[in-house]
């Protein structure tokens, strides 16, 4: 198979920031992505539906700049503006039964995101203990189903960085499991063998017959172990939260992303962040995907002879678990090399390095329709 049809993909956990940043990368999940659920971790957090509402109107505004640049044919401007932005709200211990209302009433705030505070980029004002500080939102989210969005990581400073995630599952996870057996979960870029079978097994419905828990996949944790991190000298570009595993990992989420399984589907967790951010003494964790990431998966499935399940996992699984529908049109890829430059345009000179940079991605986009 050297062509693939599919309806036109979502990316259900993207980092789209904000301002300048936001101008420079709005375009590359636009062109790509029909929909996406847009994380909150701005600085101050998204953290009720006016502010959802207001940084929507921004990403809007943005779109608008990117088909007033003269940068994109008329056809791919038509495109761009199909764009809608999935709002999320940040989970806080101060975060109302109320506000989850008013969430669900906007039409445009389709999920809550937890951040464990001190898990990642912007997380400060995150939950330290969920089921303590959140159980009545909680509550509401469940009556209403509204999904939560979990970064799935146990933040204590003596938990080997590694096992983070596998911590988190049981010590976190399955008590919130327990305790709202209805609430929808998608437990975020998954990086291990365990939440990749956890995911796999909990599989259940709600009475819509939709998915009561699922998972987001990178294209990061499809193509790369870590290795990737050390290959050659230090790799800041192939640092990101949850930080990559050992080959057994990714071989297991290759295997579930390729299983046609419903309850896994896209989210890139493209993360912008400036090159000298990252070739720092401290540097961000973060990749940036969004420009490639279509071709990066499809190589990943290609690897995994498992193509006939790519469109399953791009476009079909995502809307149904979020209760909406498939796109319509589509999207052509061809098994045609295509070169990922050394650094795209960002905010300032140093520019941003894509994932994979300097190389080359072995199916691109052709068509959007
Ligand atoms: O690598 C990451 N970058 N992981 C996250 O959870 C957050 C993200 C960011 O916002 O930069
Ligand atoms: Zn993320």
């Amino acid at each position: 198979m050297d062509t693939l049809h599919i309806a036109p993909p979502d990316d259900w956990h993207v980092h789209l920031r904000d301002g300048d940043a936001l101008d420079h990368v709005i375009a590359a999940t636009a062109l790509n992505f029909r929909r996406a659920i847009v994380m909150p971790n701005l600085k101050p957090p998204v953290t009720t539906t006016l502010l959802a509402m207001a940084y929507r109107d921004r990403i809007l505004a943005s779109i608008e700049k990117a088909c007033a640049s003269g940068q994109y044919s008329s056809s791919e401007q038509a495109i761009l503006r199909q764009f809608q932005p999935l709002m999320v709200l940040y989970l806080t211990g101060a975060t109302s039964p109320t506000e989850v209302d008013r969430a669900l009433a906007s039409g445009v705030v389709h999920a809550v995101k937890l951040y464990p505070a001190g898990a990642t980029t912007n997380s400060e004002a995150g939950v330290s203990d969920l089921l303590g500080q959140c159980s009545a939102v909680l509550e509401r989210m469940q009556t209403l189903g509204l999904p939560l969005l979990v970064h799935g990581e146990v933040t204590d400073a003596h938990v080997d960085v590694f096992d983070r995630e596998a911590r988190f599952i049981d010590e976190v996870m399955v008590p919130l499991r327990e305790r709202f057996p209805a609430l929808r979960v998608v437990f975020e870029h998954i990086t291990t063998r365990q939440a990749a079978q956890f995911v796999t097994e909990q599989a259940g419905v709600d009475a819509s017959g939709r998915q009561l828990l699922a998972a987001t996949i990178t294209p990061q944790h499809l193509l790369y172990n870590r290795n990737a991190l050390f290959s050659g000298g230090l790799q800041p570009h192939w640092y990101c939260l949850p930080v990559l595993k050992r080959e057994e990992h990714r071989v297991a989420l290759l295997d579930a992303a390729t299983s046609g399984l419903p309850q896994f589907f896209l989210g890139t967790d493209s993360a912008p962040h400036a090159r000298h951010l990252k070739e720092a003494s401290c540097g961000c964790a973060g990749c940036y995907s969004s420009p490639y990431a279509l071709g990066l998966y499809a190589e990943a499935f290609d690897a995994a002879g498992a193509l006939n399940h790519f469109e399953a996992f791009a476009s079909l699984n995502g809307p149904a678990f979020y209760g909406l529908p498939v796109n319509s049109g589509r999207v052509v890829l061809t098994r045609n090399p295509q070169d990922i430059p050394e650094r795209l345009p960002f905010v300032t000179d140093s520019g941003i390095v894509p994932l994979r940079a300097g190389s080359s991605v072995q199916w691109s986009v052709t068509e959007r329709a």
